[in-house]
Formats: structure tokens, sequence, C-alpha cells
């Protein structure tokens, strides 16, 4: 498996918790680099279009309430396999049913609130990194 990218964001519960030392410790203990990050609090505008593609979905409303709630801490990995990685650390969508050990289990509350976003493919990957980064912002080590 070649080296990949992906598009991480640590969300506004899991900020709030003064978790971001502890997800980053996760990240690189699993050999995933921080090549790019920032902290950011979301505009309504920013938040809807990084979630276009679920706007008709019931819970649209709710997750860009939830996501501009307060400020995330959007970071780019890179490393072997790291879509997959990164969705094996963070577990499933819903906590209750995320293995324990896994960033949602031990972080999150509910599928409305949990703790993480990531990319779940290459080309979902590519276009979400170009939302949060520009070319000179990622640093390739
Ligand atoms: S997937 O893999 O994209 O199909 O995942 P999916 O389960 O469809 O969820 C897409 C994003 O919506 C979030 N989500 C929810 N938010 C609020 N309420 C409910 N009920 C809910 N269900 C799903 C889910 O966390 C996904 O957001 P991200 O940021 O990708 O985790």
């Amino acid at each position: 498996m070649a080296t990949q990218r992906t598009l991480s964001i640590i969300k506004p519960d899991a900020v709030a918790k003064n978790a971001i030392g502890e997800i980053y410790t996760r990240f690189e203990k699993a050999g995933l680099k921080i090549v790019a990050a920032k902290m950011m609090h979301l505009s309504r505008e920013k938040a809807e279009g990084f979630y276009a593609e679920h706007k008709e979905r019931p819970f649209f409303g709710d997750l860009v309430g939830f996501m501009i709630s307060g400020p995330v801490m959007v970071q780019t990995l890179e490393g072997e396999d790291a879509i997959a990685k990164n969705r094996d650390l963070m577990g499933a969508t819903n906590p209750k049913e995320a293995e324990p050990g896994t960033i949602r289990a031990d972080f999150a509350e509910s599928i409305d609130a949990n703790a993480v976003h990531g990319s779940d493919a290459p080309a979902s990957a590519e276009r979400e990194i170009a939302y949060f980064f520009t070319n000179d912002e990622i640093c390739p080590r």
C-alpha cells in the first residue's frame, strides 16, 4: 500500500474536552504524520459546503449546527494506507457501535457529536484536503 493523505477534523466536542493532544498522539503512534494543521471556527457556509453531499439527509441541519458550535482542529495526515488507518483509529460513526479503544468510543457522546471526521476514500480525501489547505500549507516530511 502506497503512502496516502487523508483529511481529519477534530470536532467541537473533542476540542472542548481538551482532547486534541491525545488524539494527535494516537495518529502519531499509528504511524500517521501531521503534515498540515489549522484550528478554525467554521462559518455556516464553510460547513455546509464541506457536507454538501449530505444536504438532503434529515440530520444535515443538526450536523452543520454542531460543526459551527465551536472551534475545530483540521489536519492532513500522511502515511501508509492513511485513509483506512485513520478510519480504524476513529471507530464507527455511532460511538455506541465503536470498538473499545477507538477515538469515538473514548471521546464521543453520540452520533450527533462524534469527535472526529476522516475522509472515506482517495477521491474524497483529495477534495477535502483541497477544501481546507492550499498546496503550500502542506509540509511533506
Ligand atoms: S458516510 O460514511 O458518509 O456514509 O457516513 P454517514 O453515516 O452517512 O454520515 C455522514 C456524516 O453525517 C454524520 N451523521 C450524523 N450527524 C448528526 N446526526 C446524525 N444522526 C448523523 N448520522 C450521521 C456522520 O458523523 C458523518 O459526518 P463525518 O463528519 O463524516 O463523521
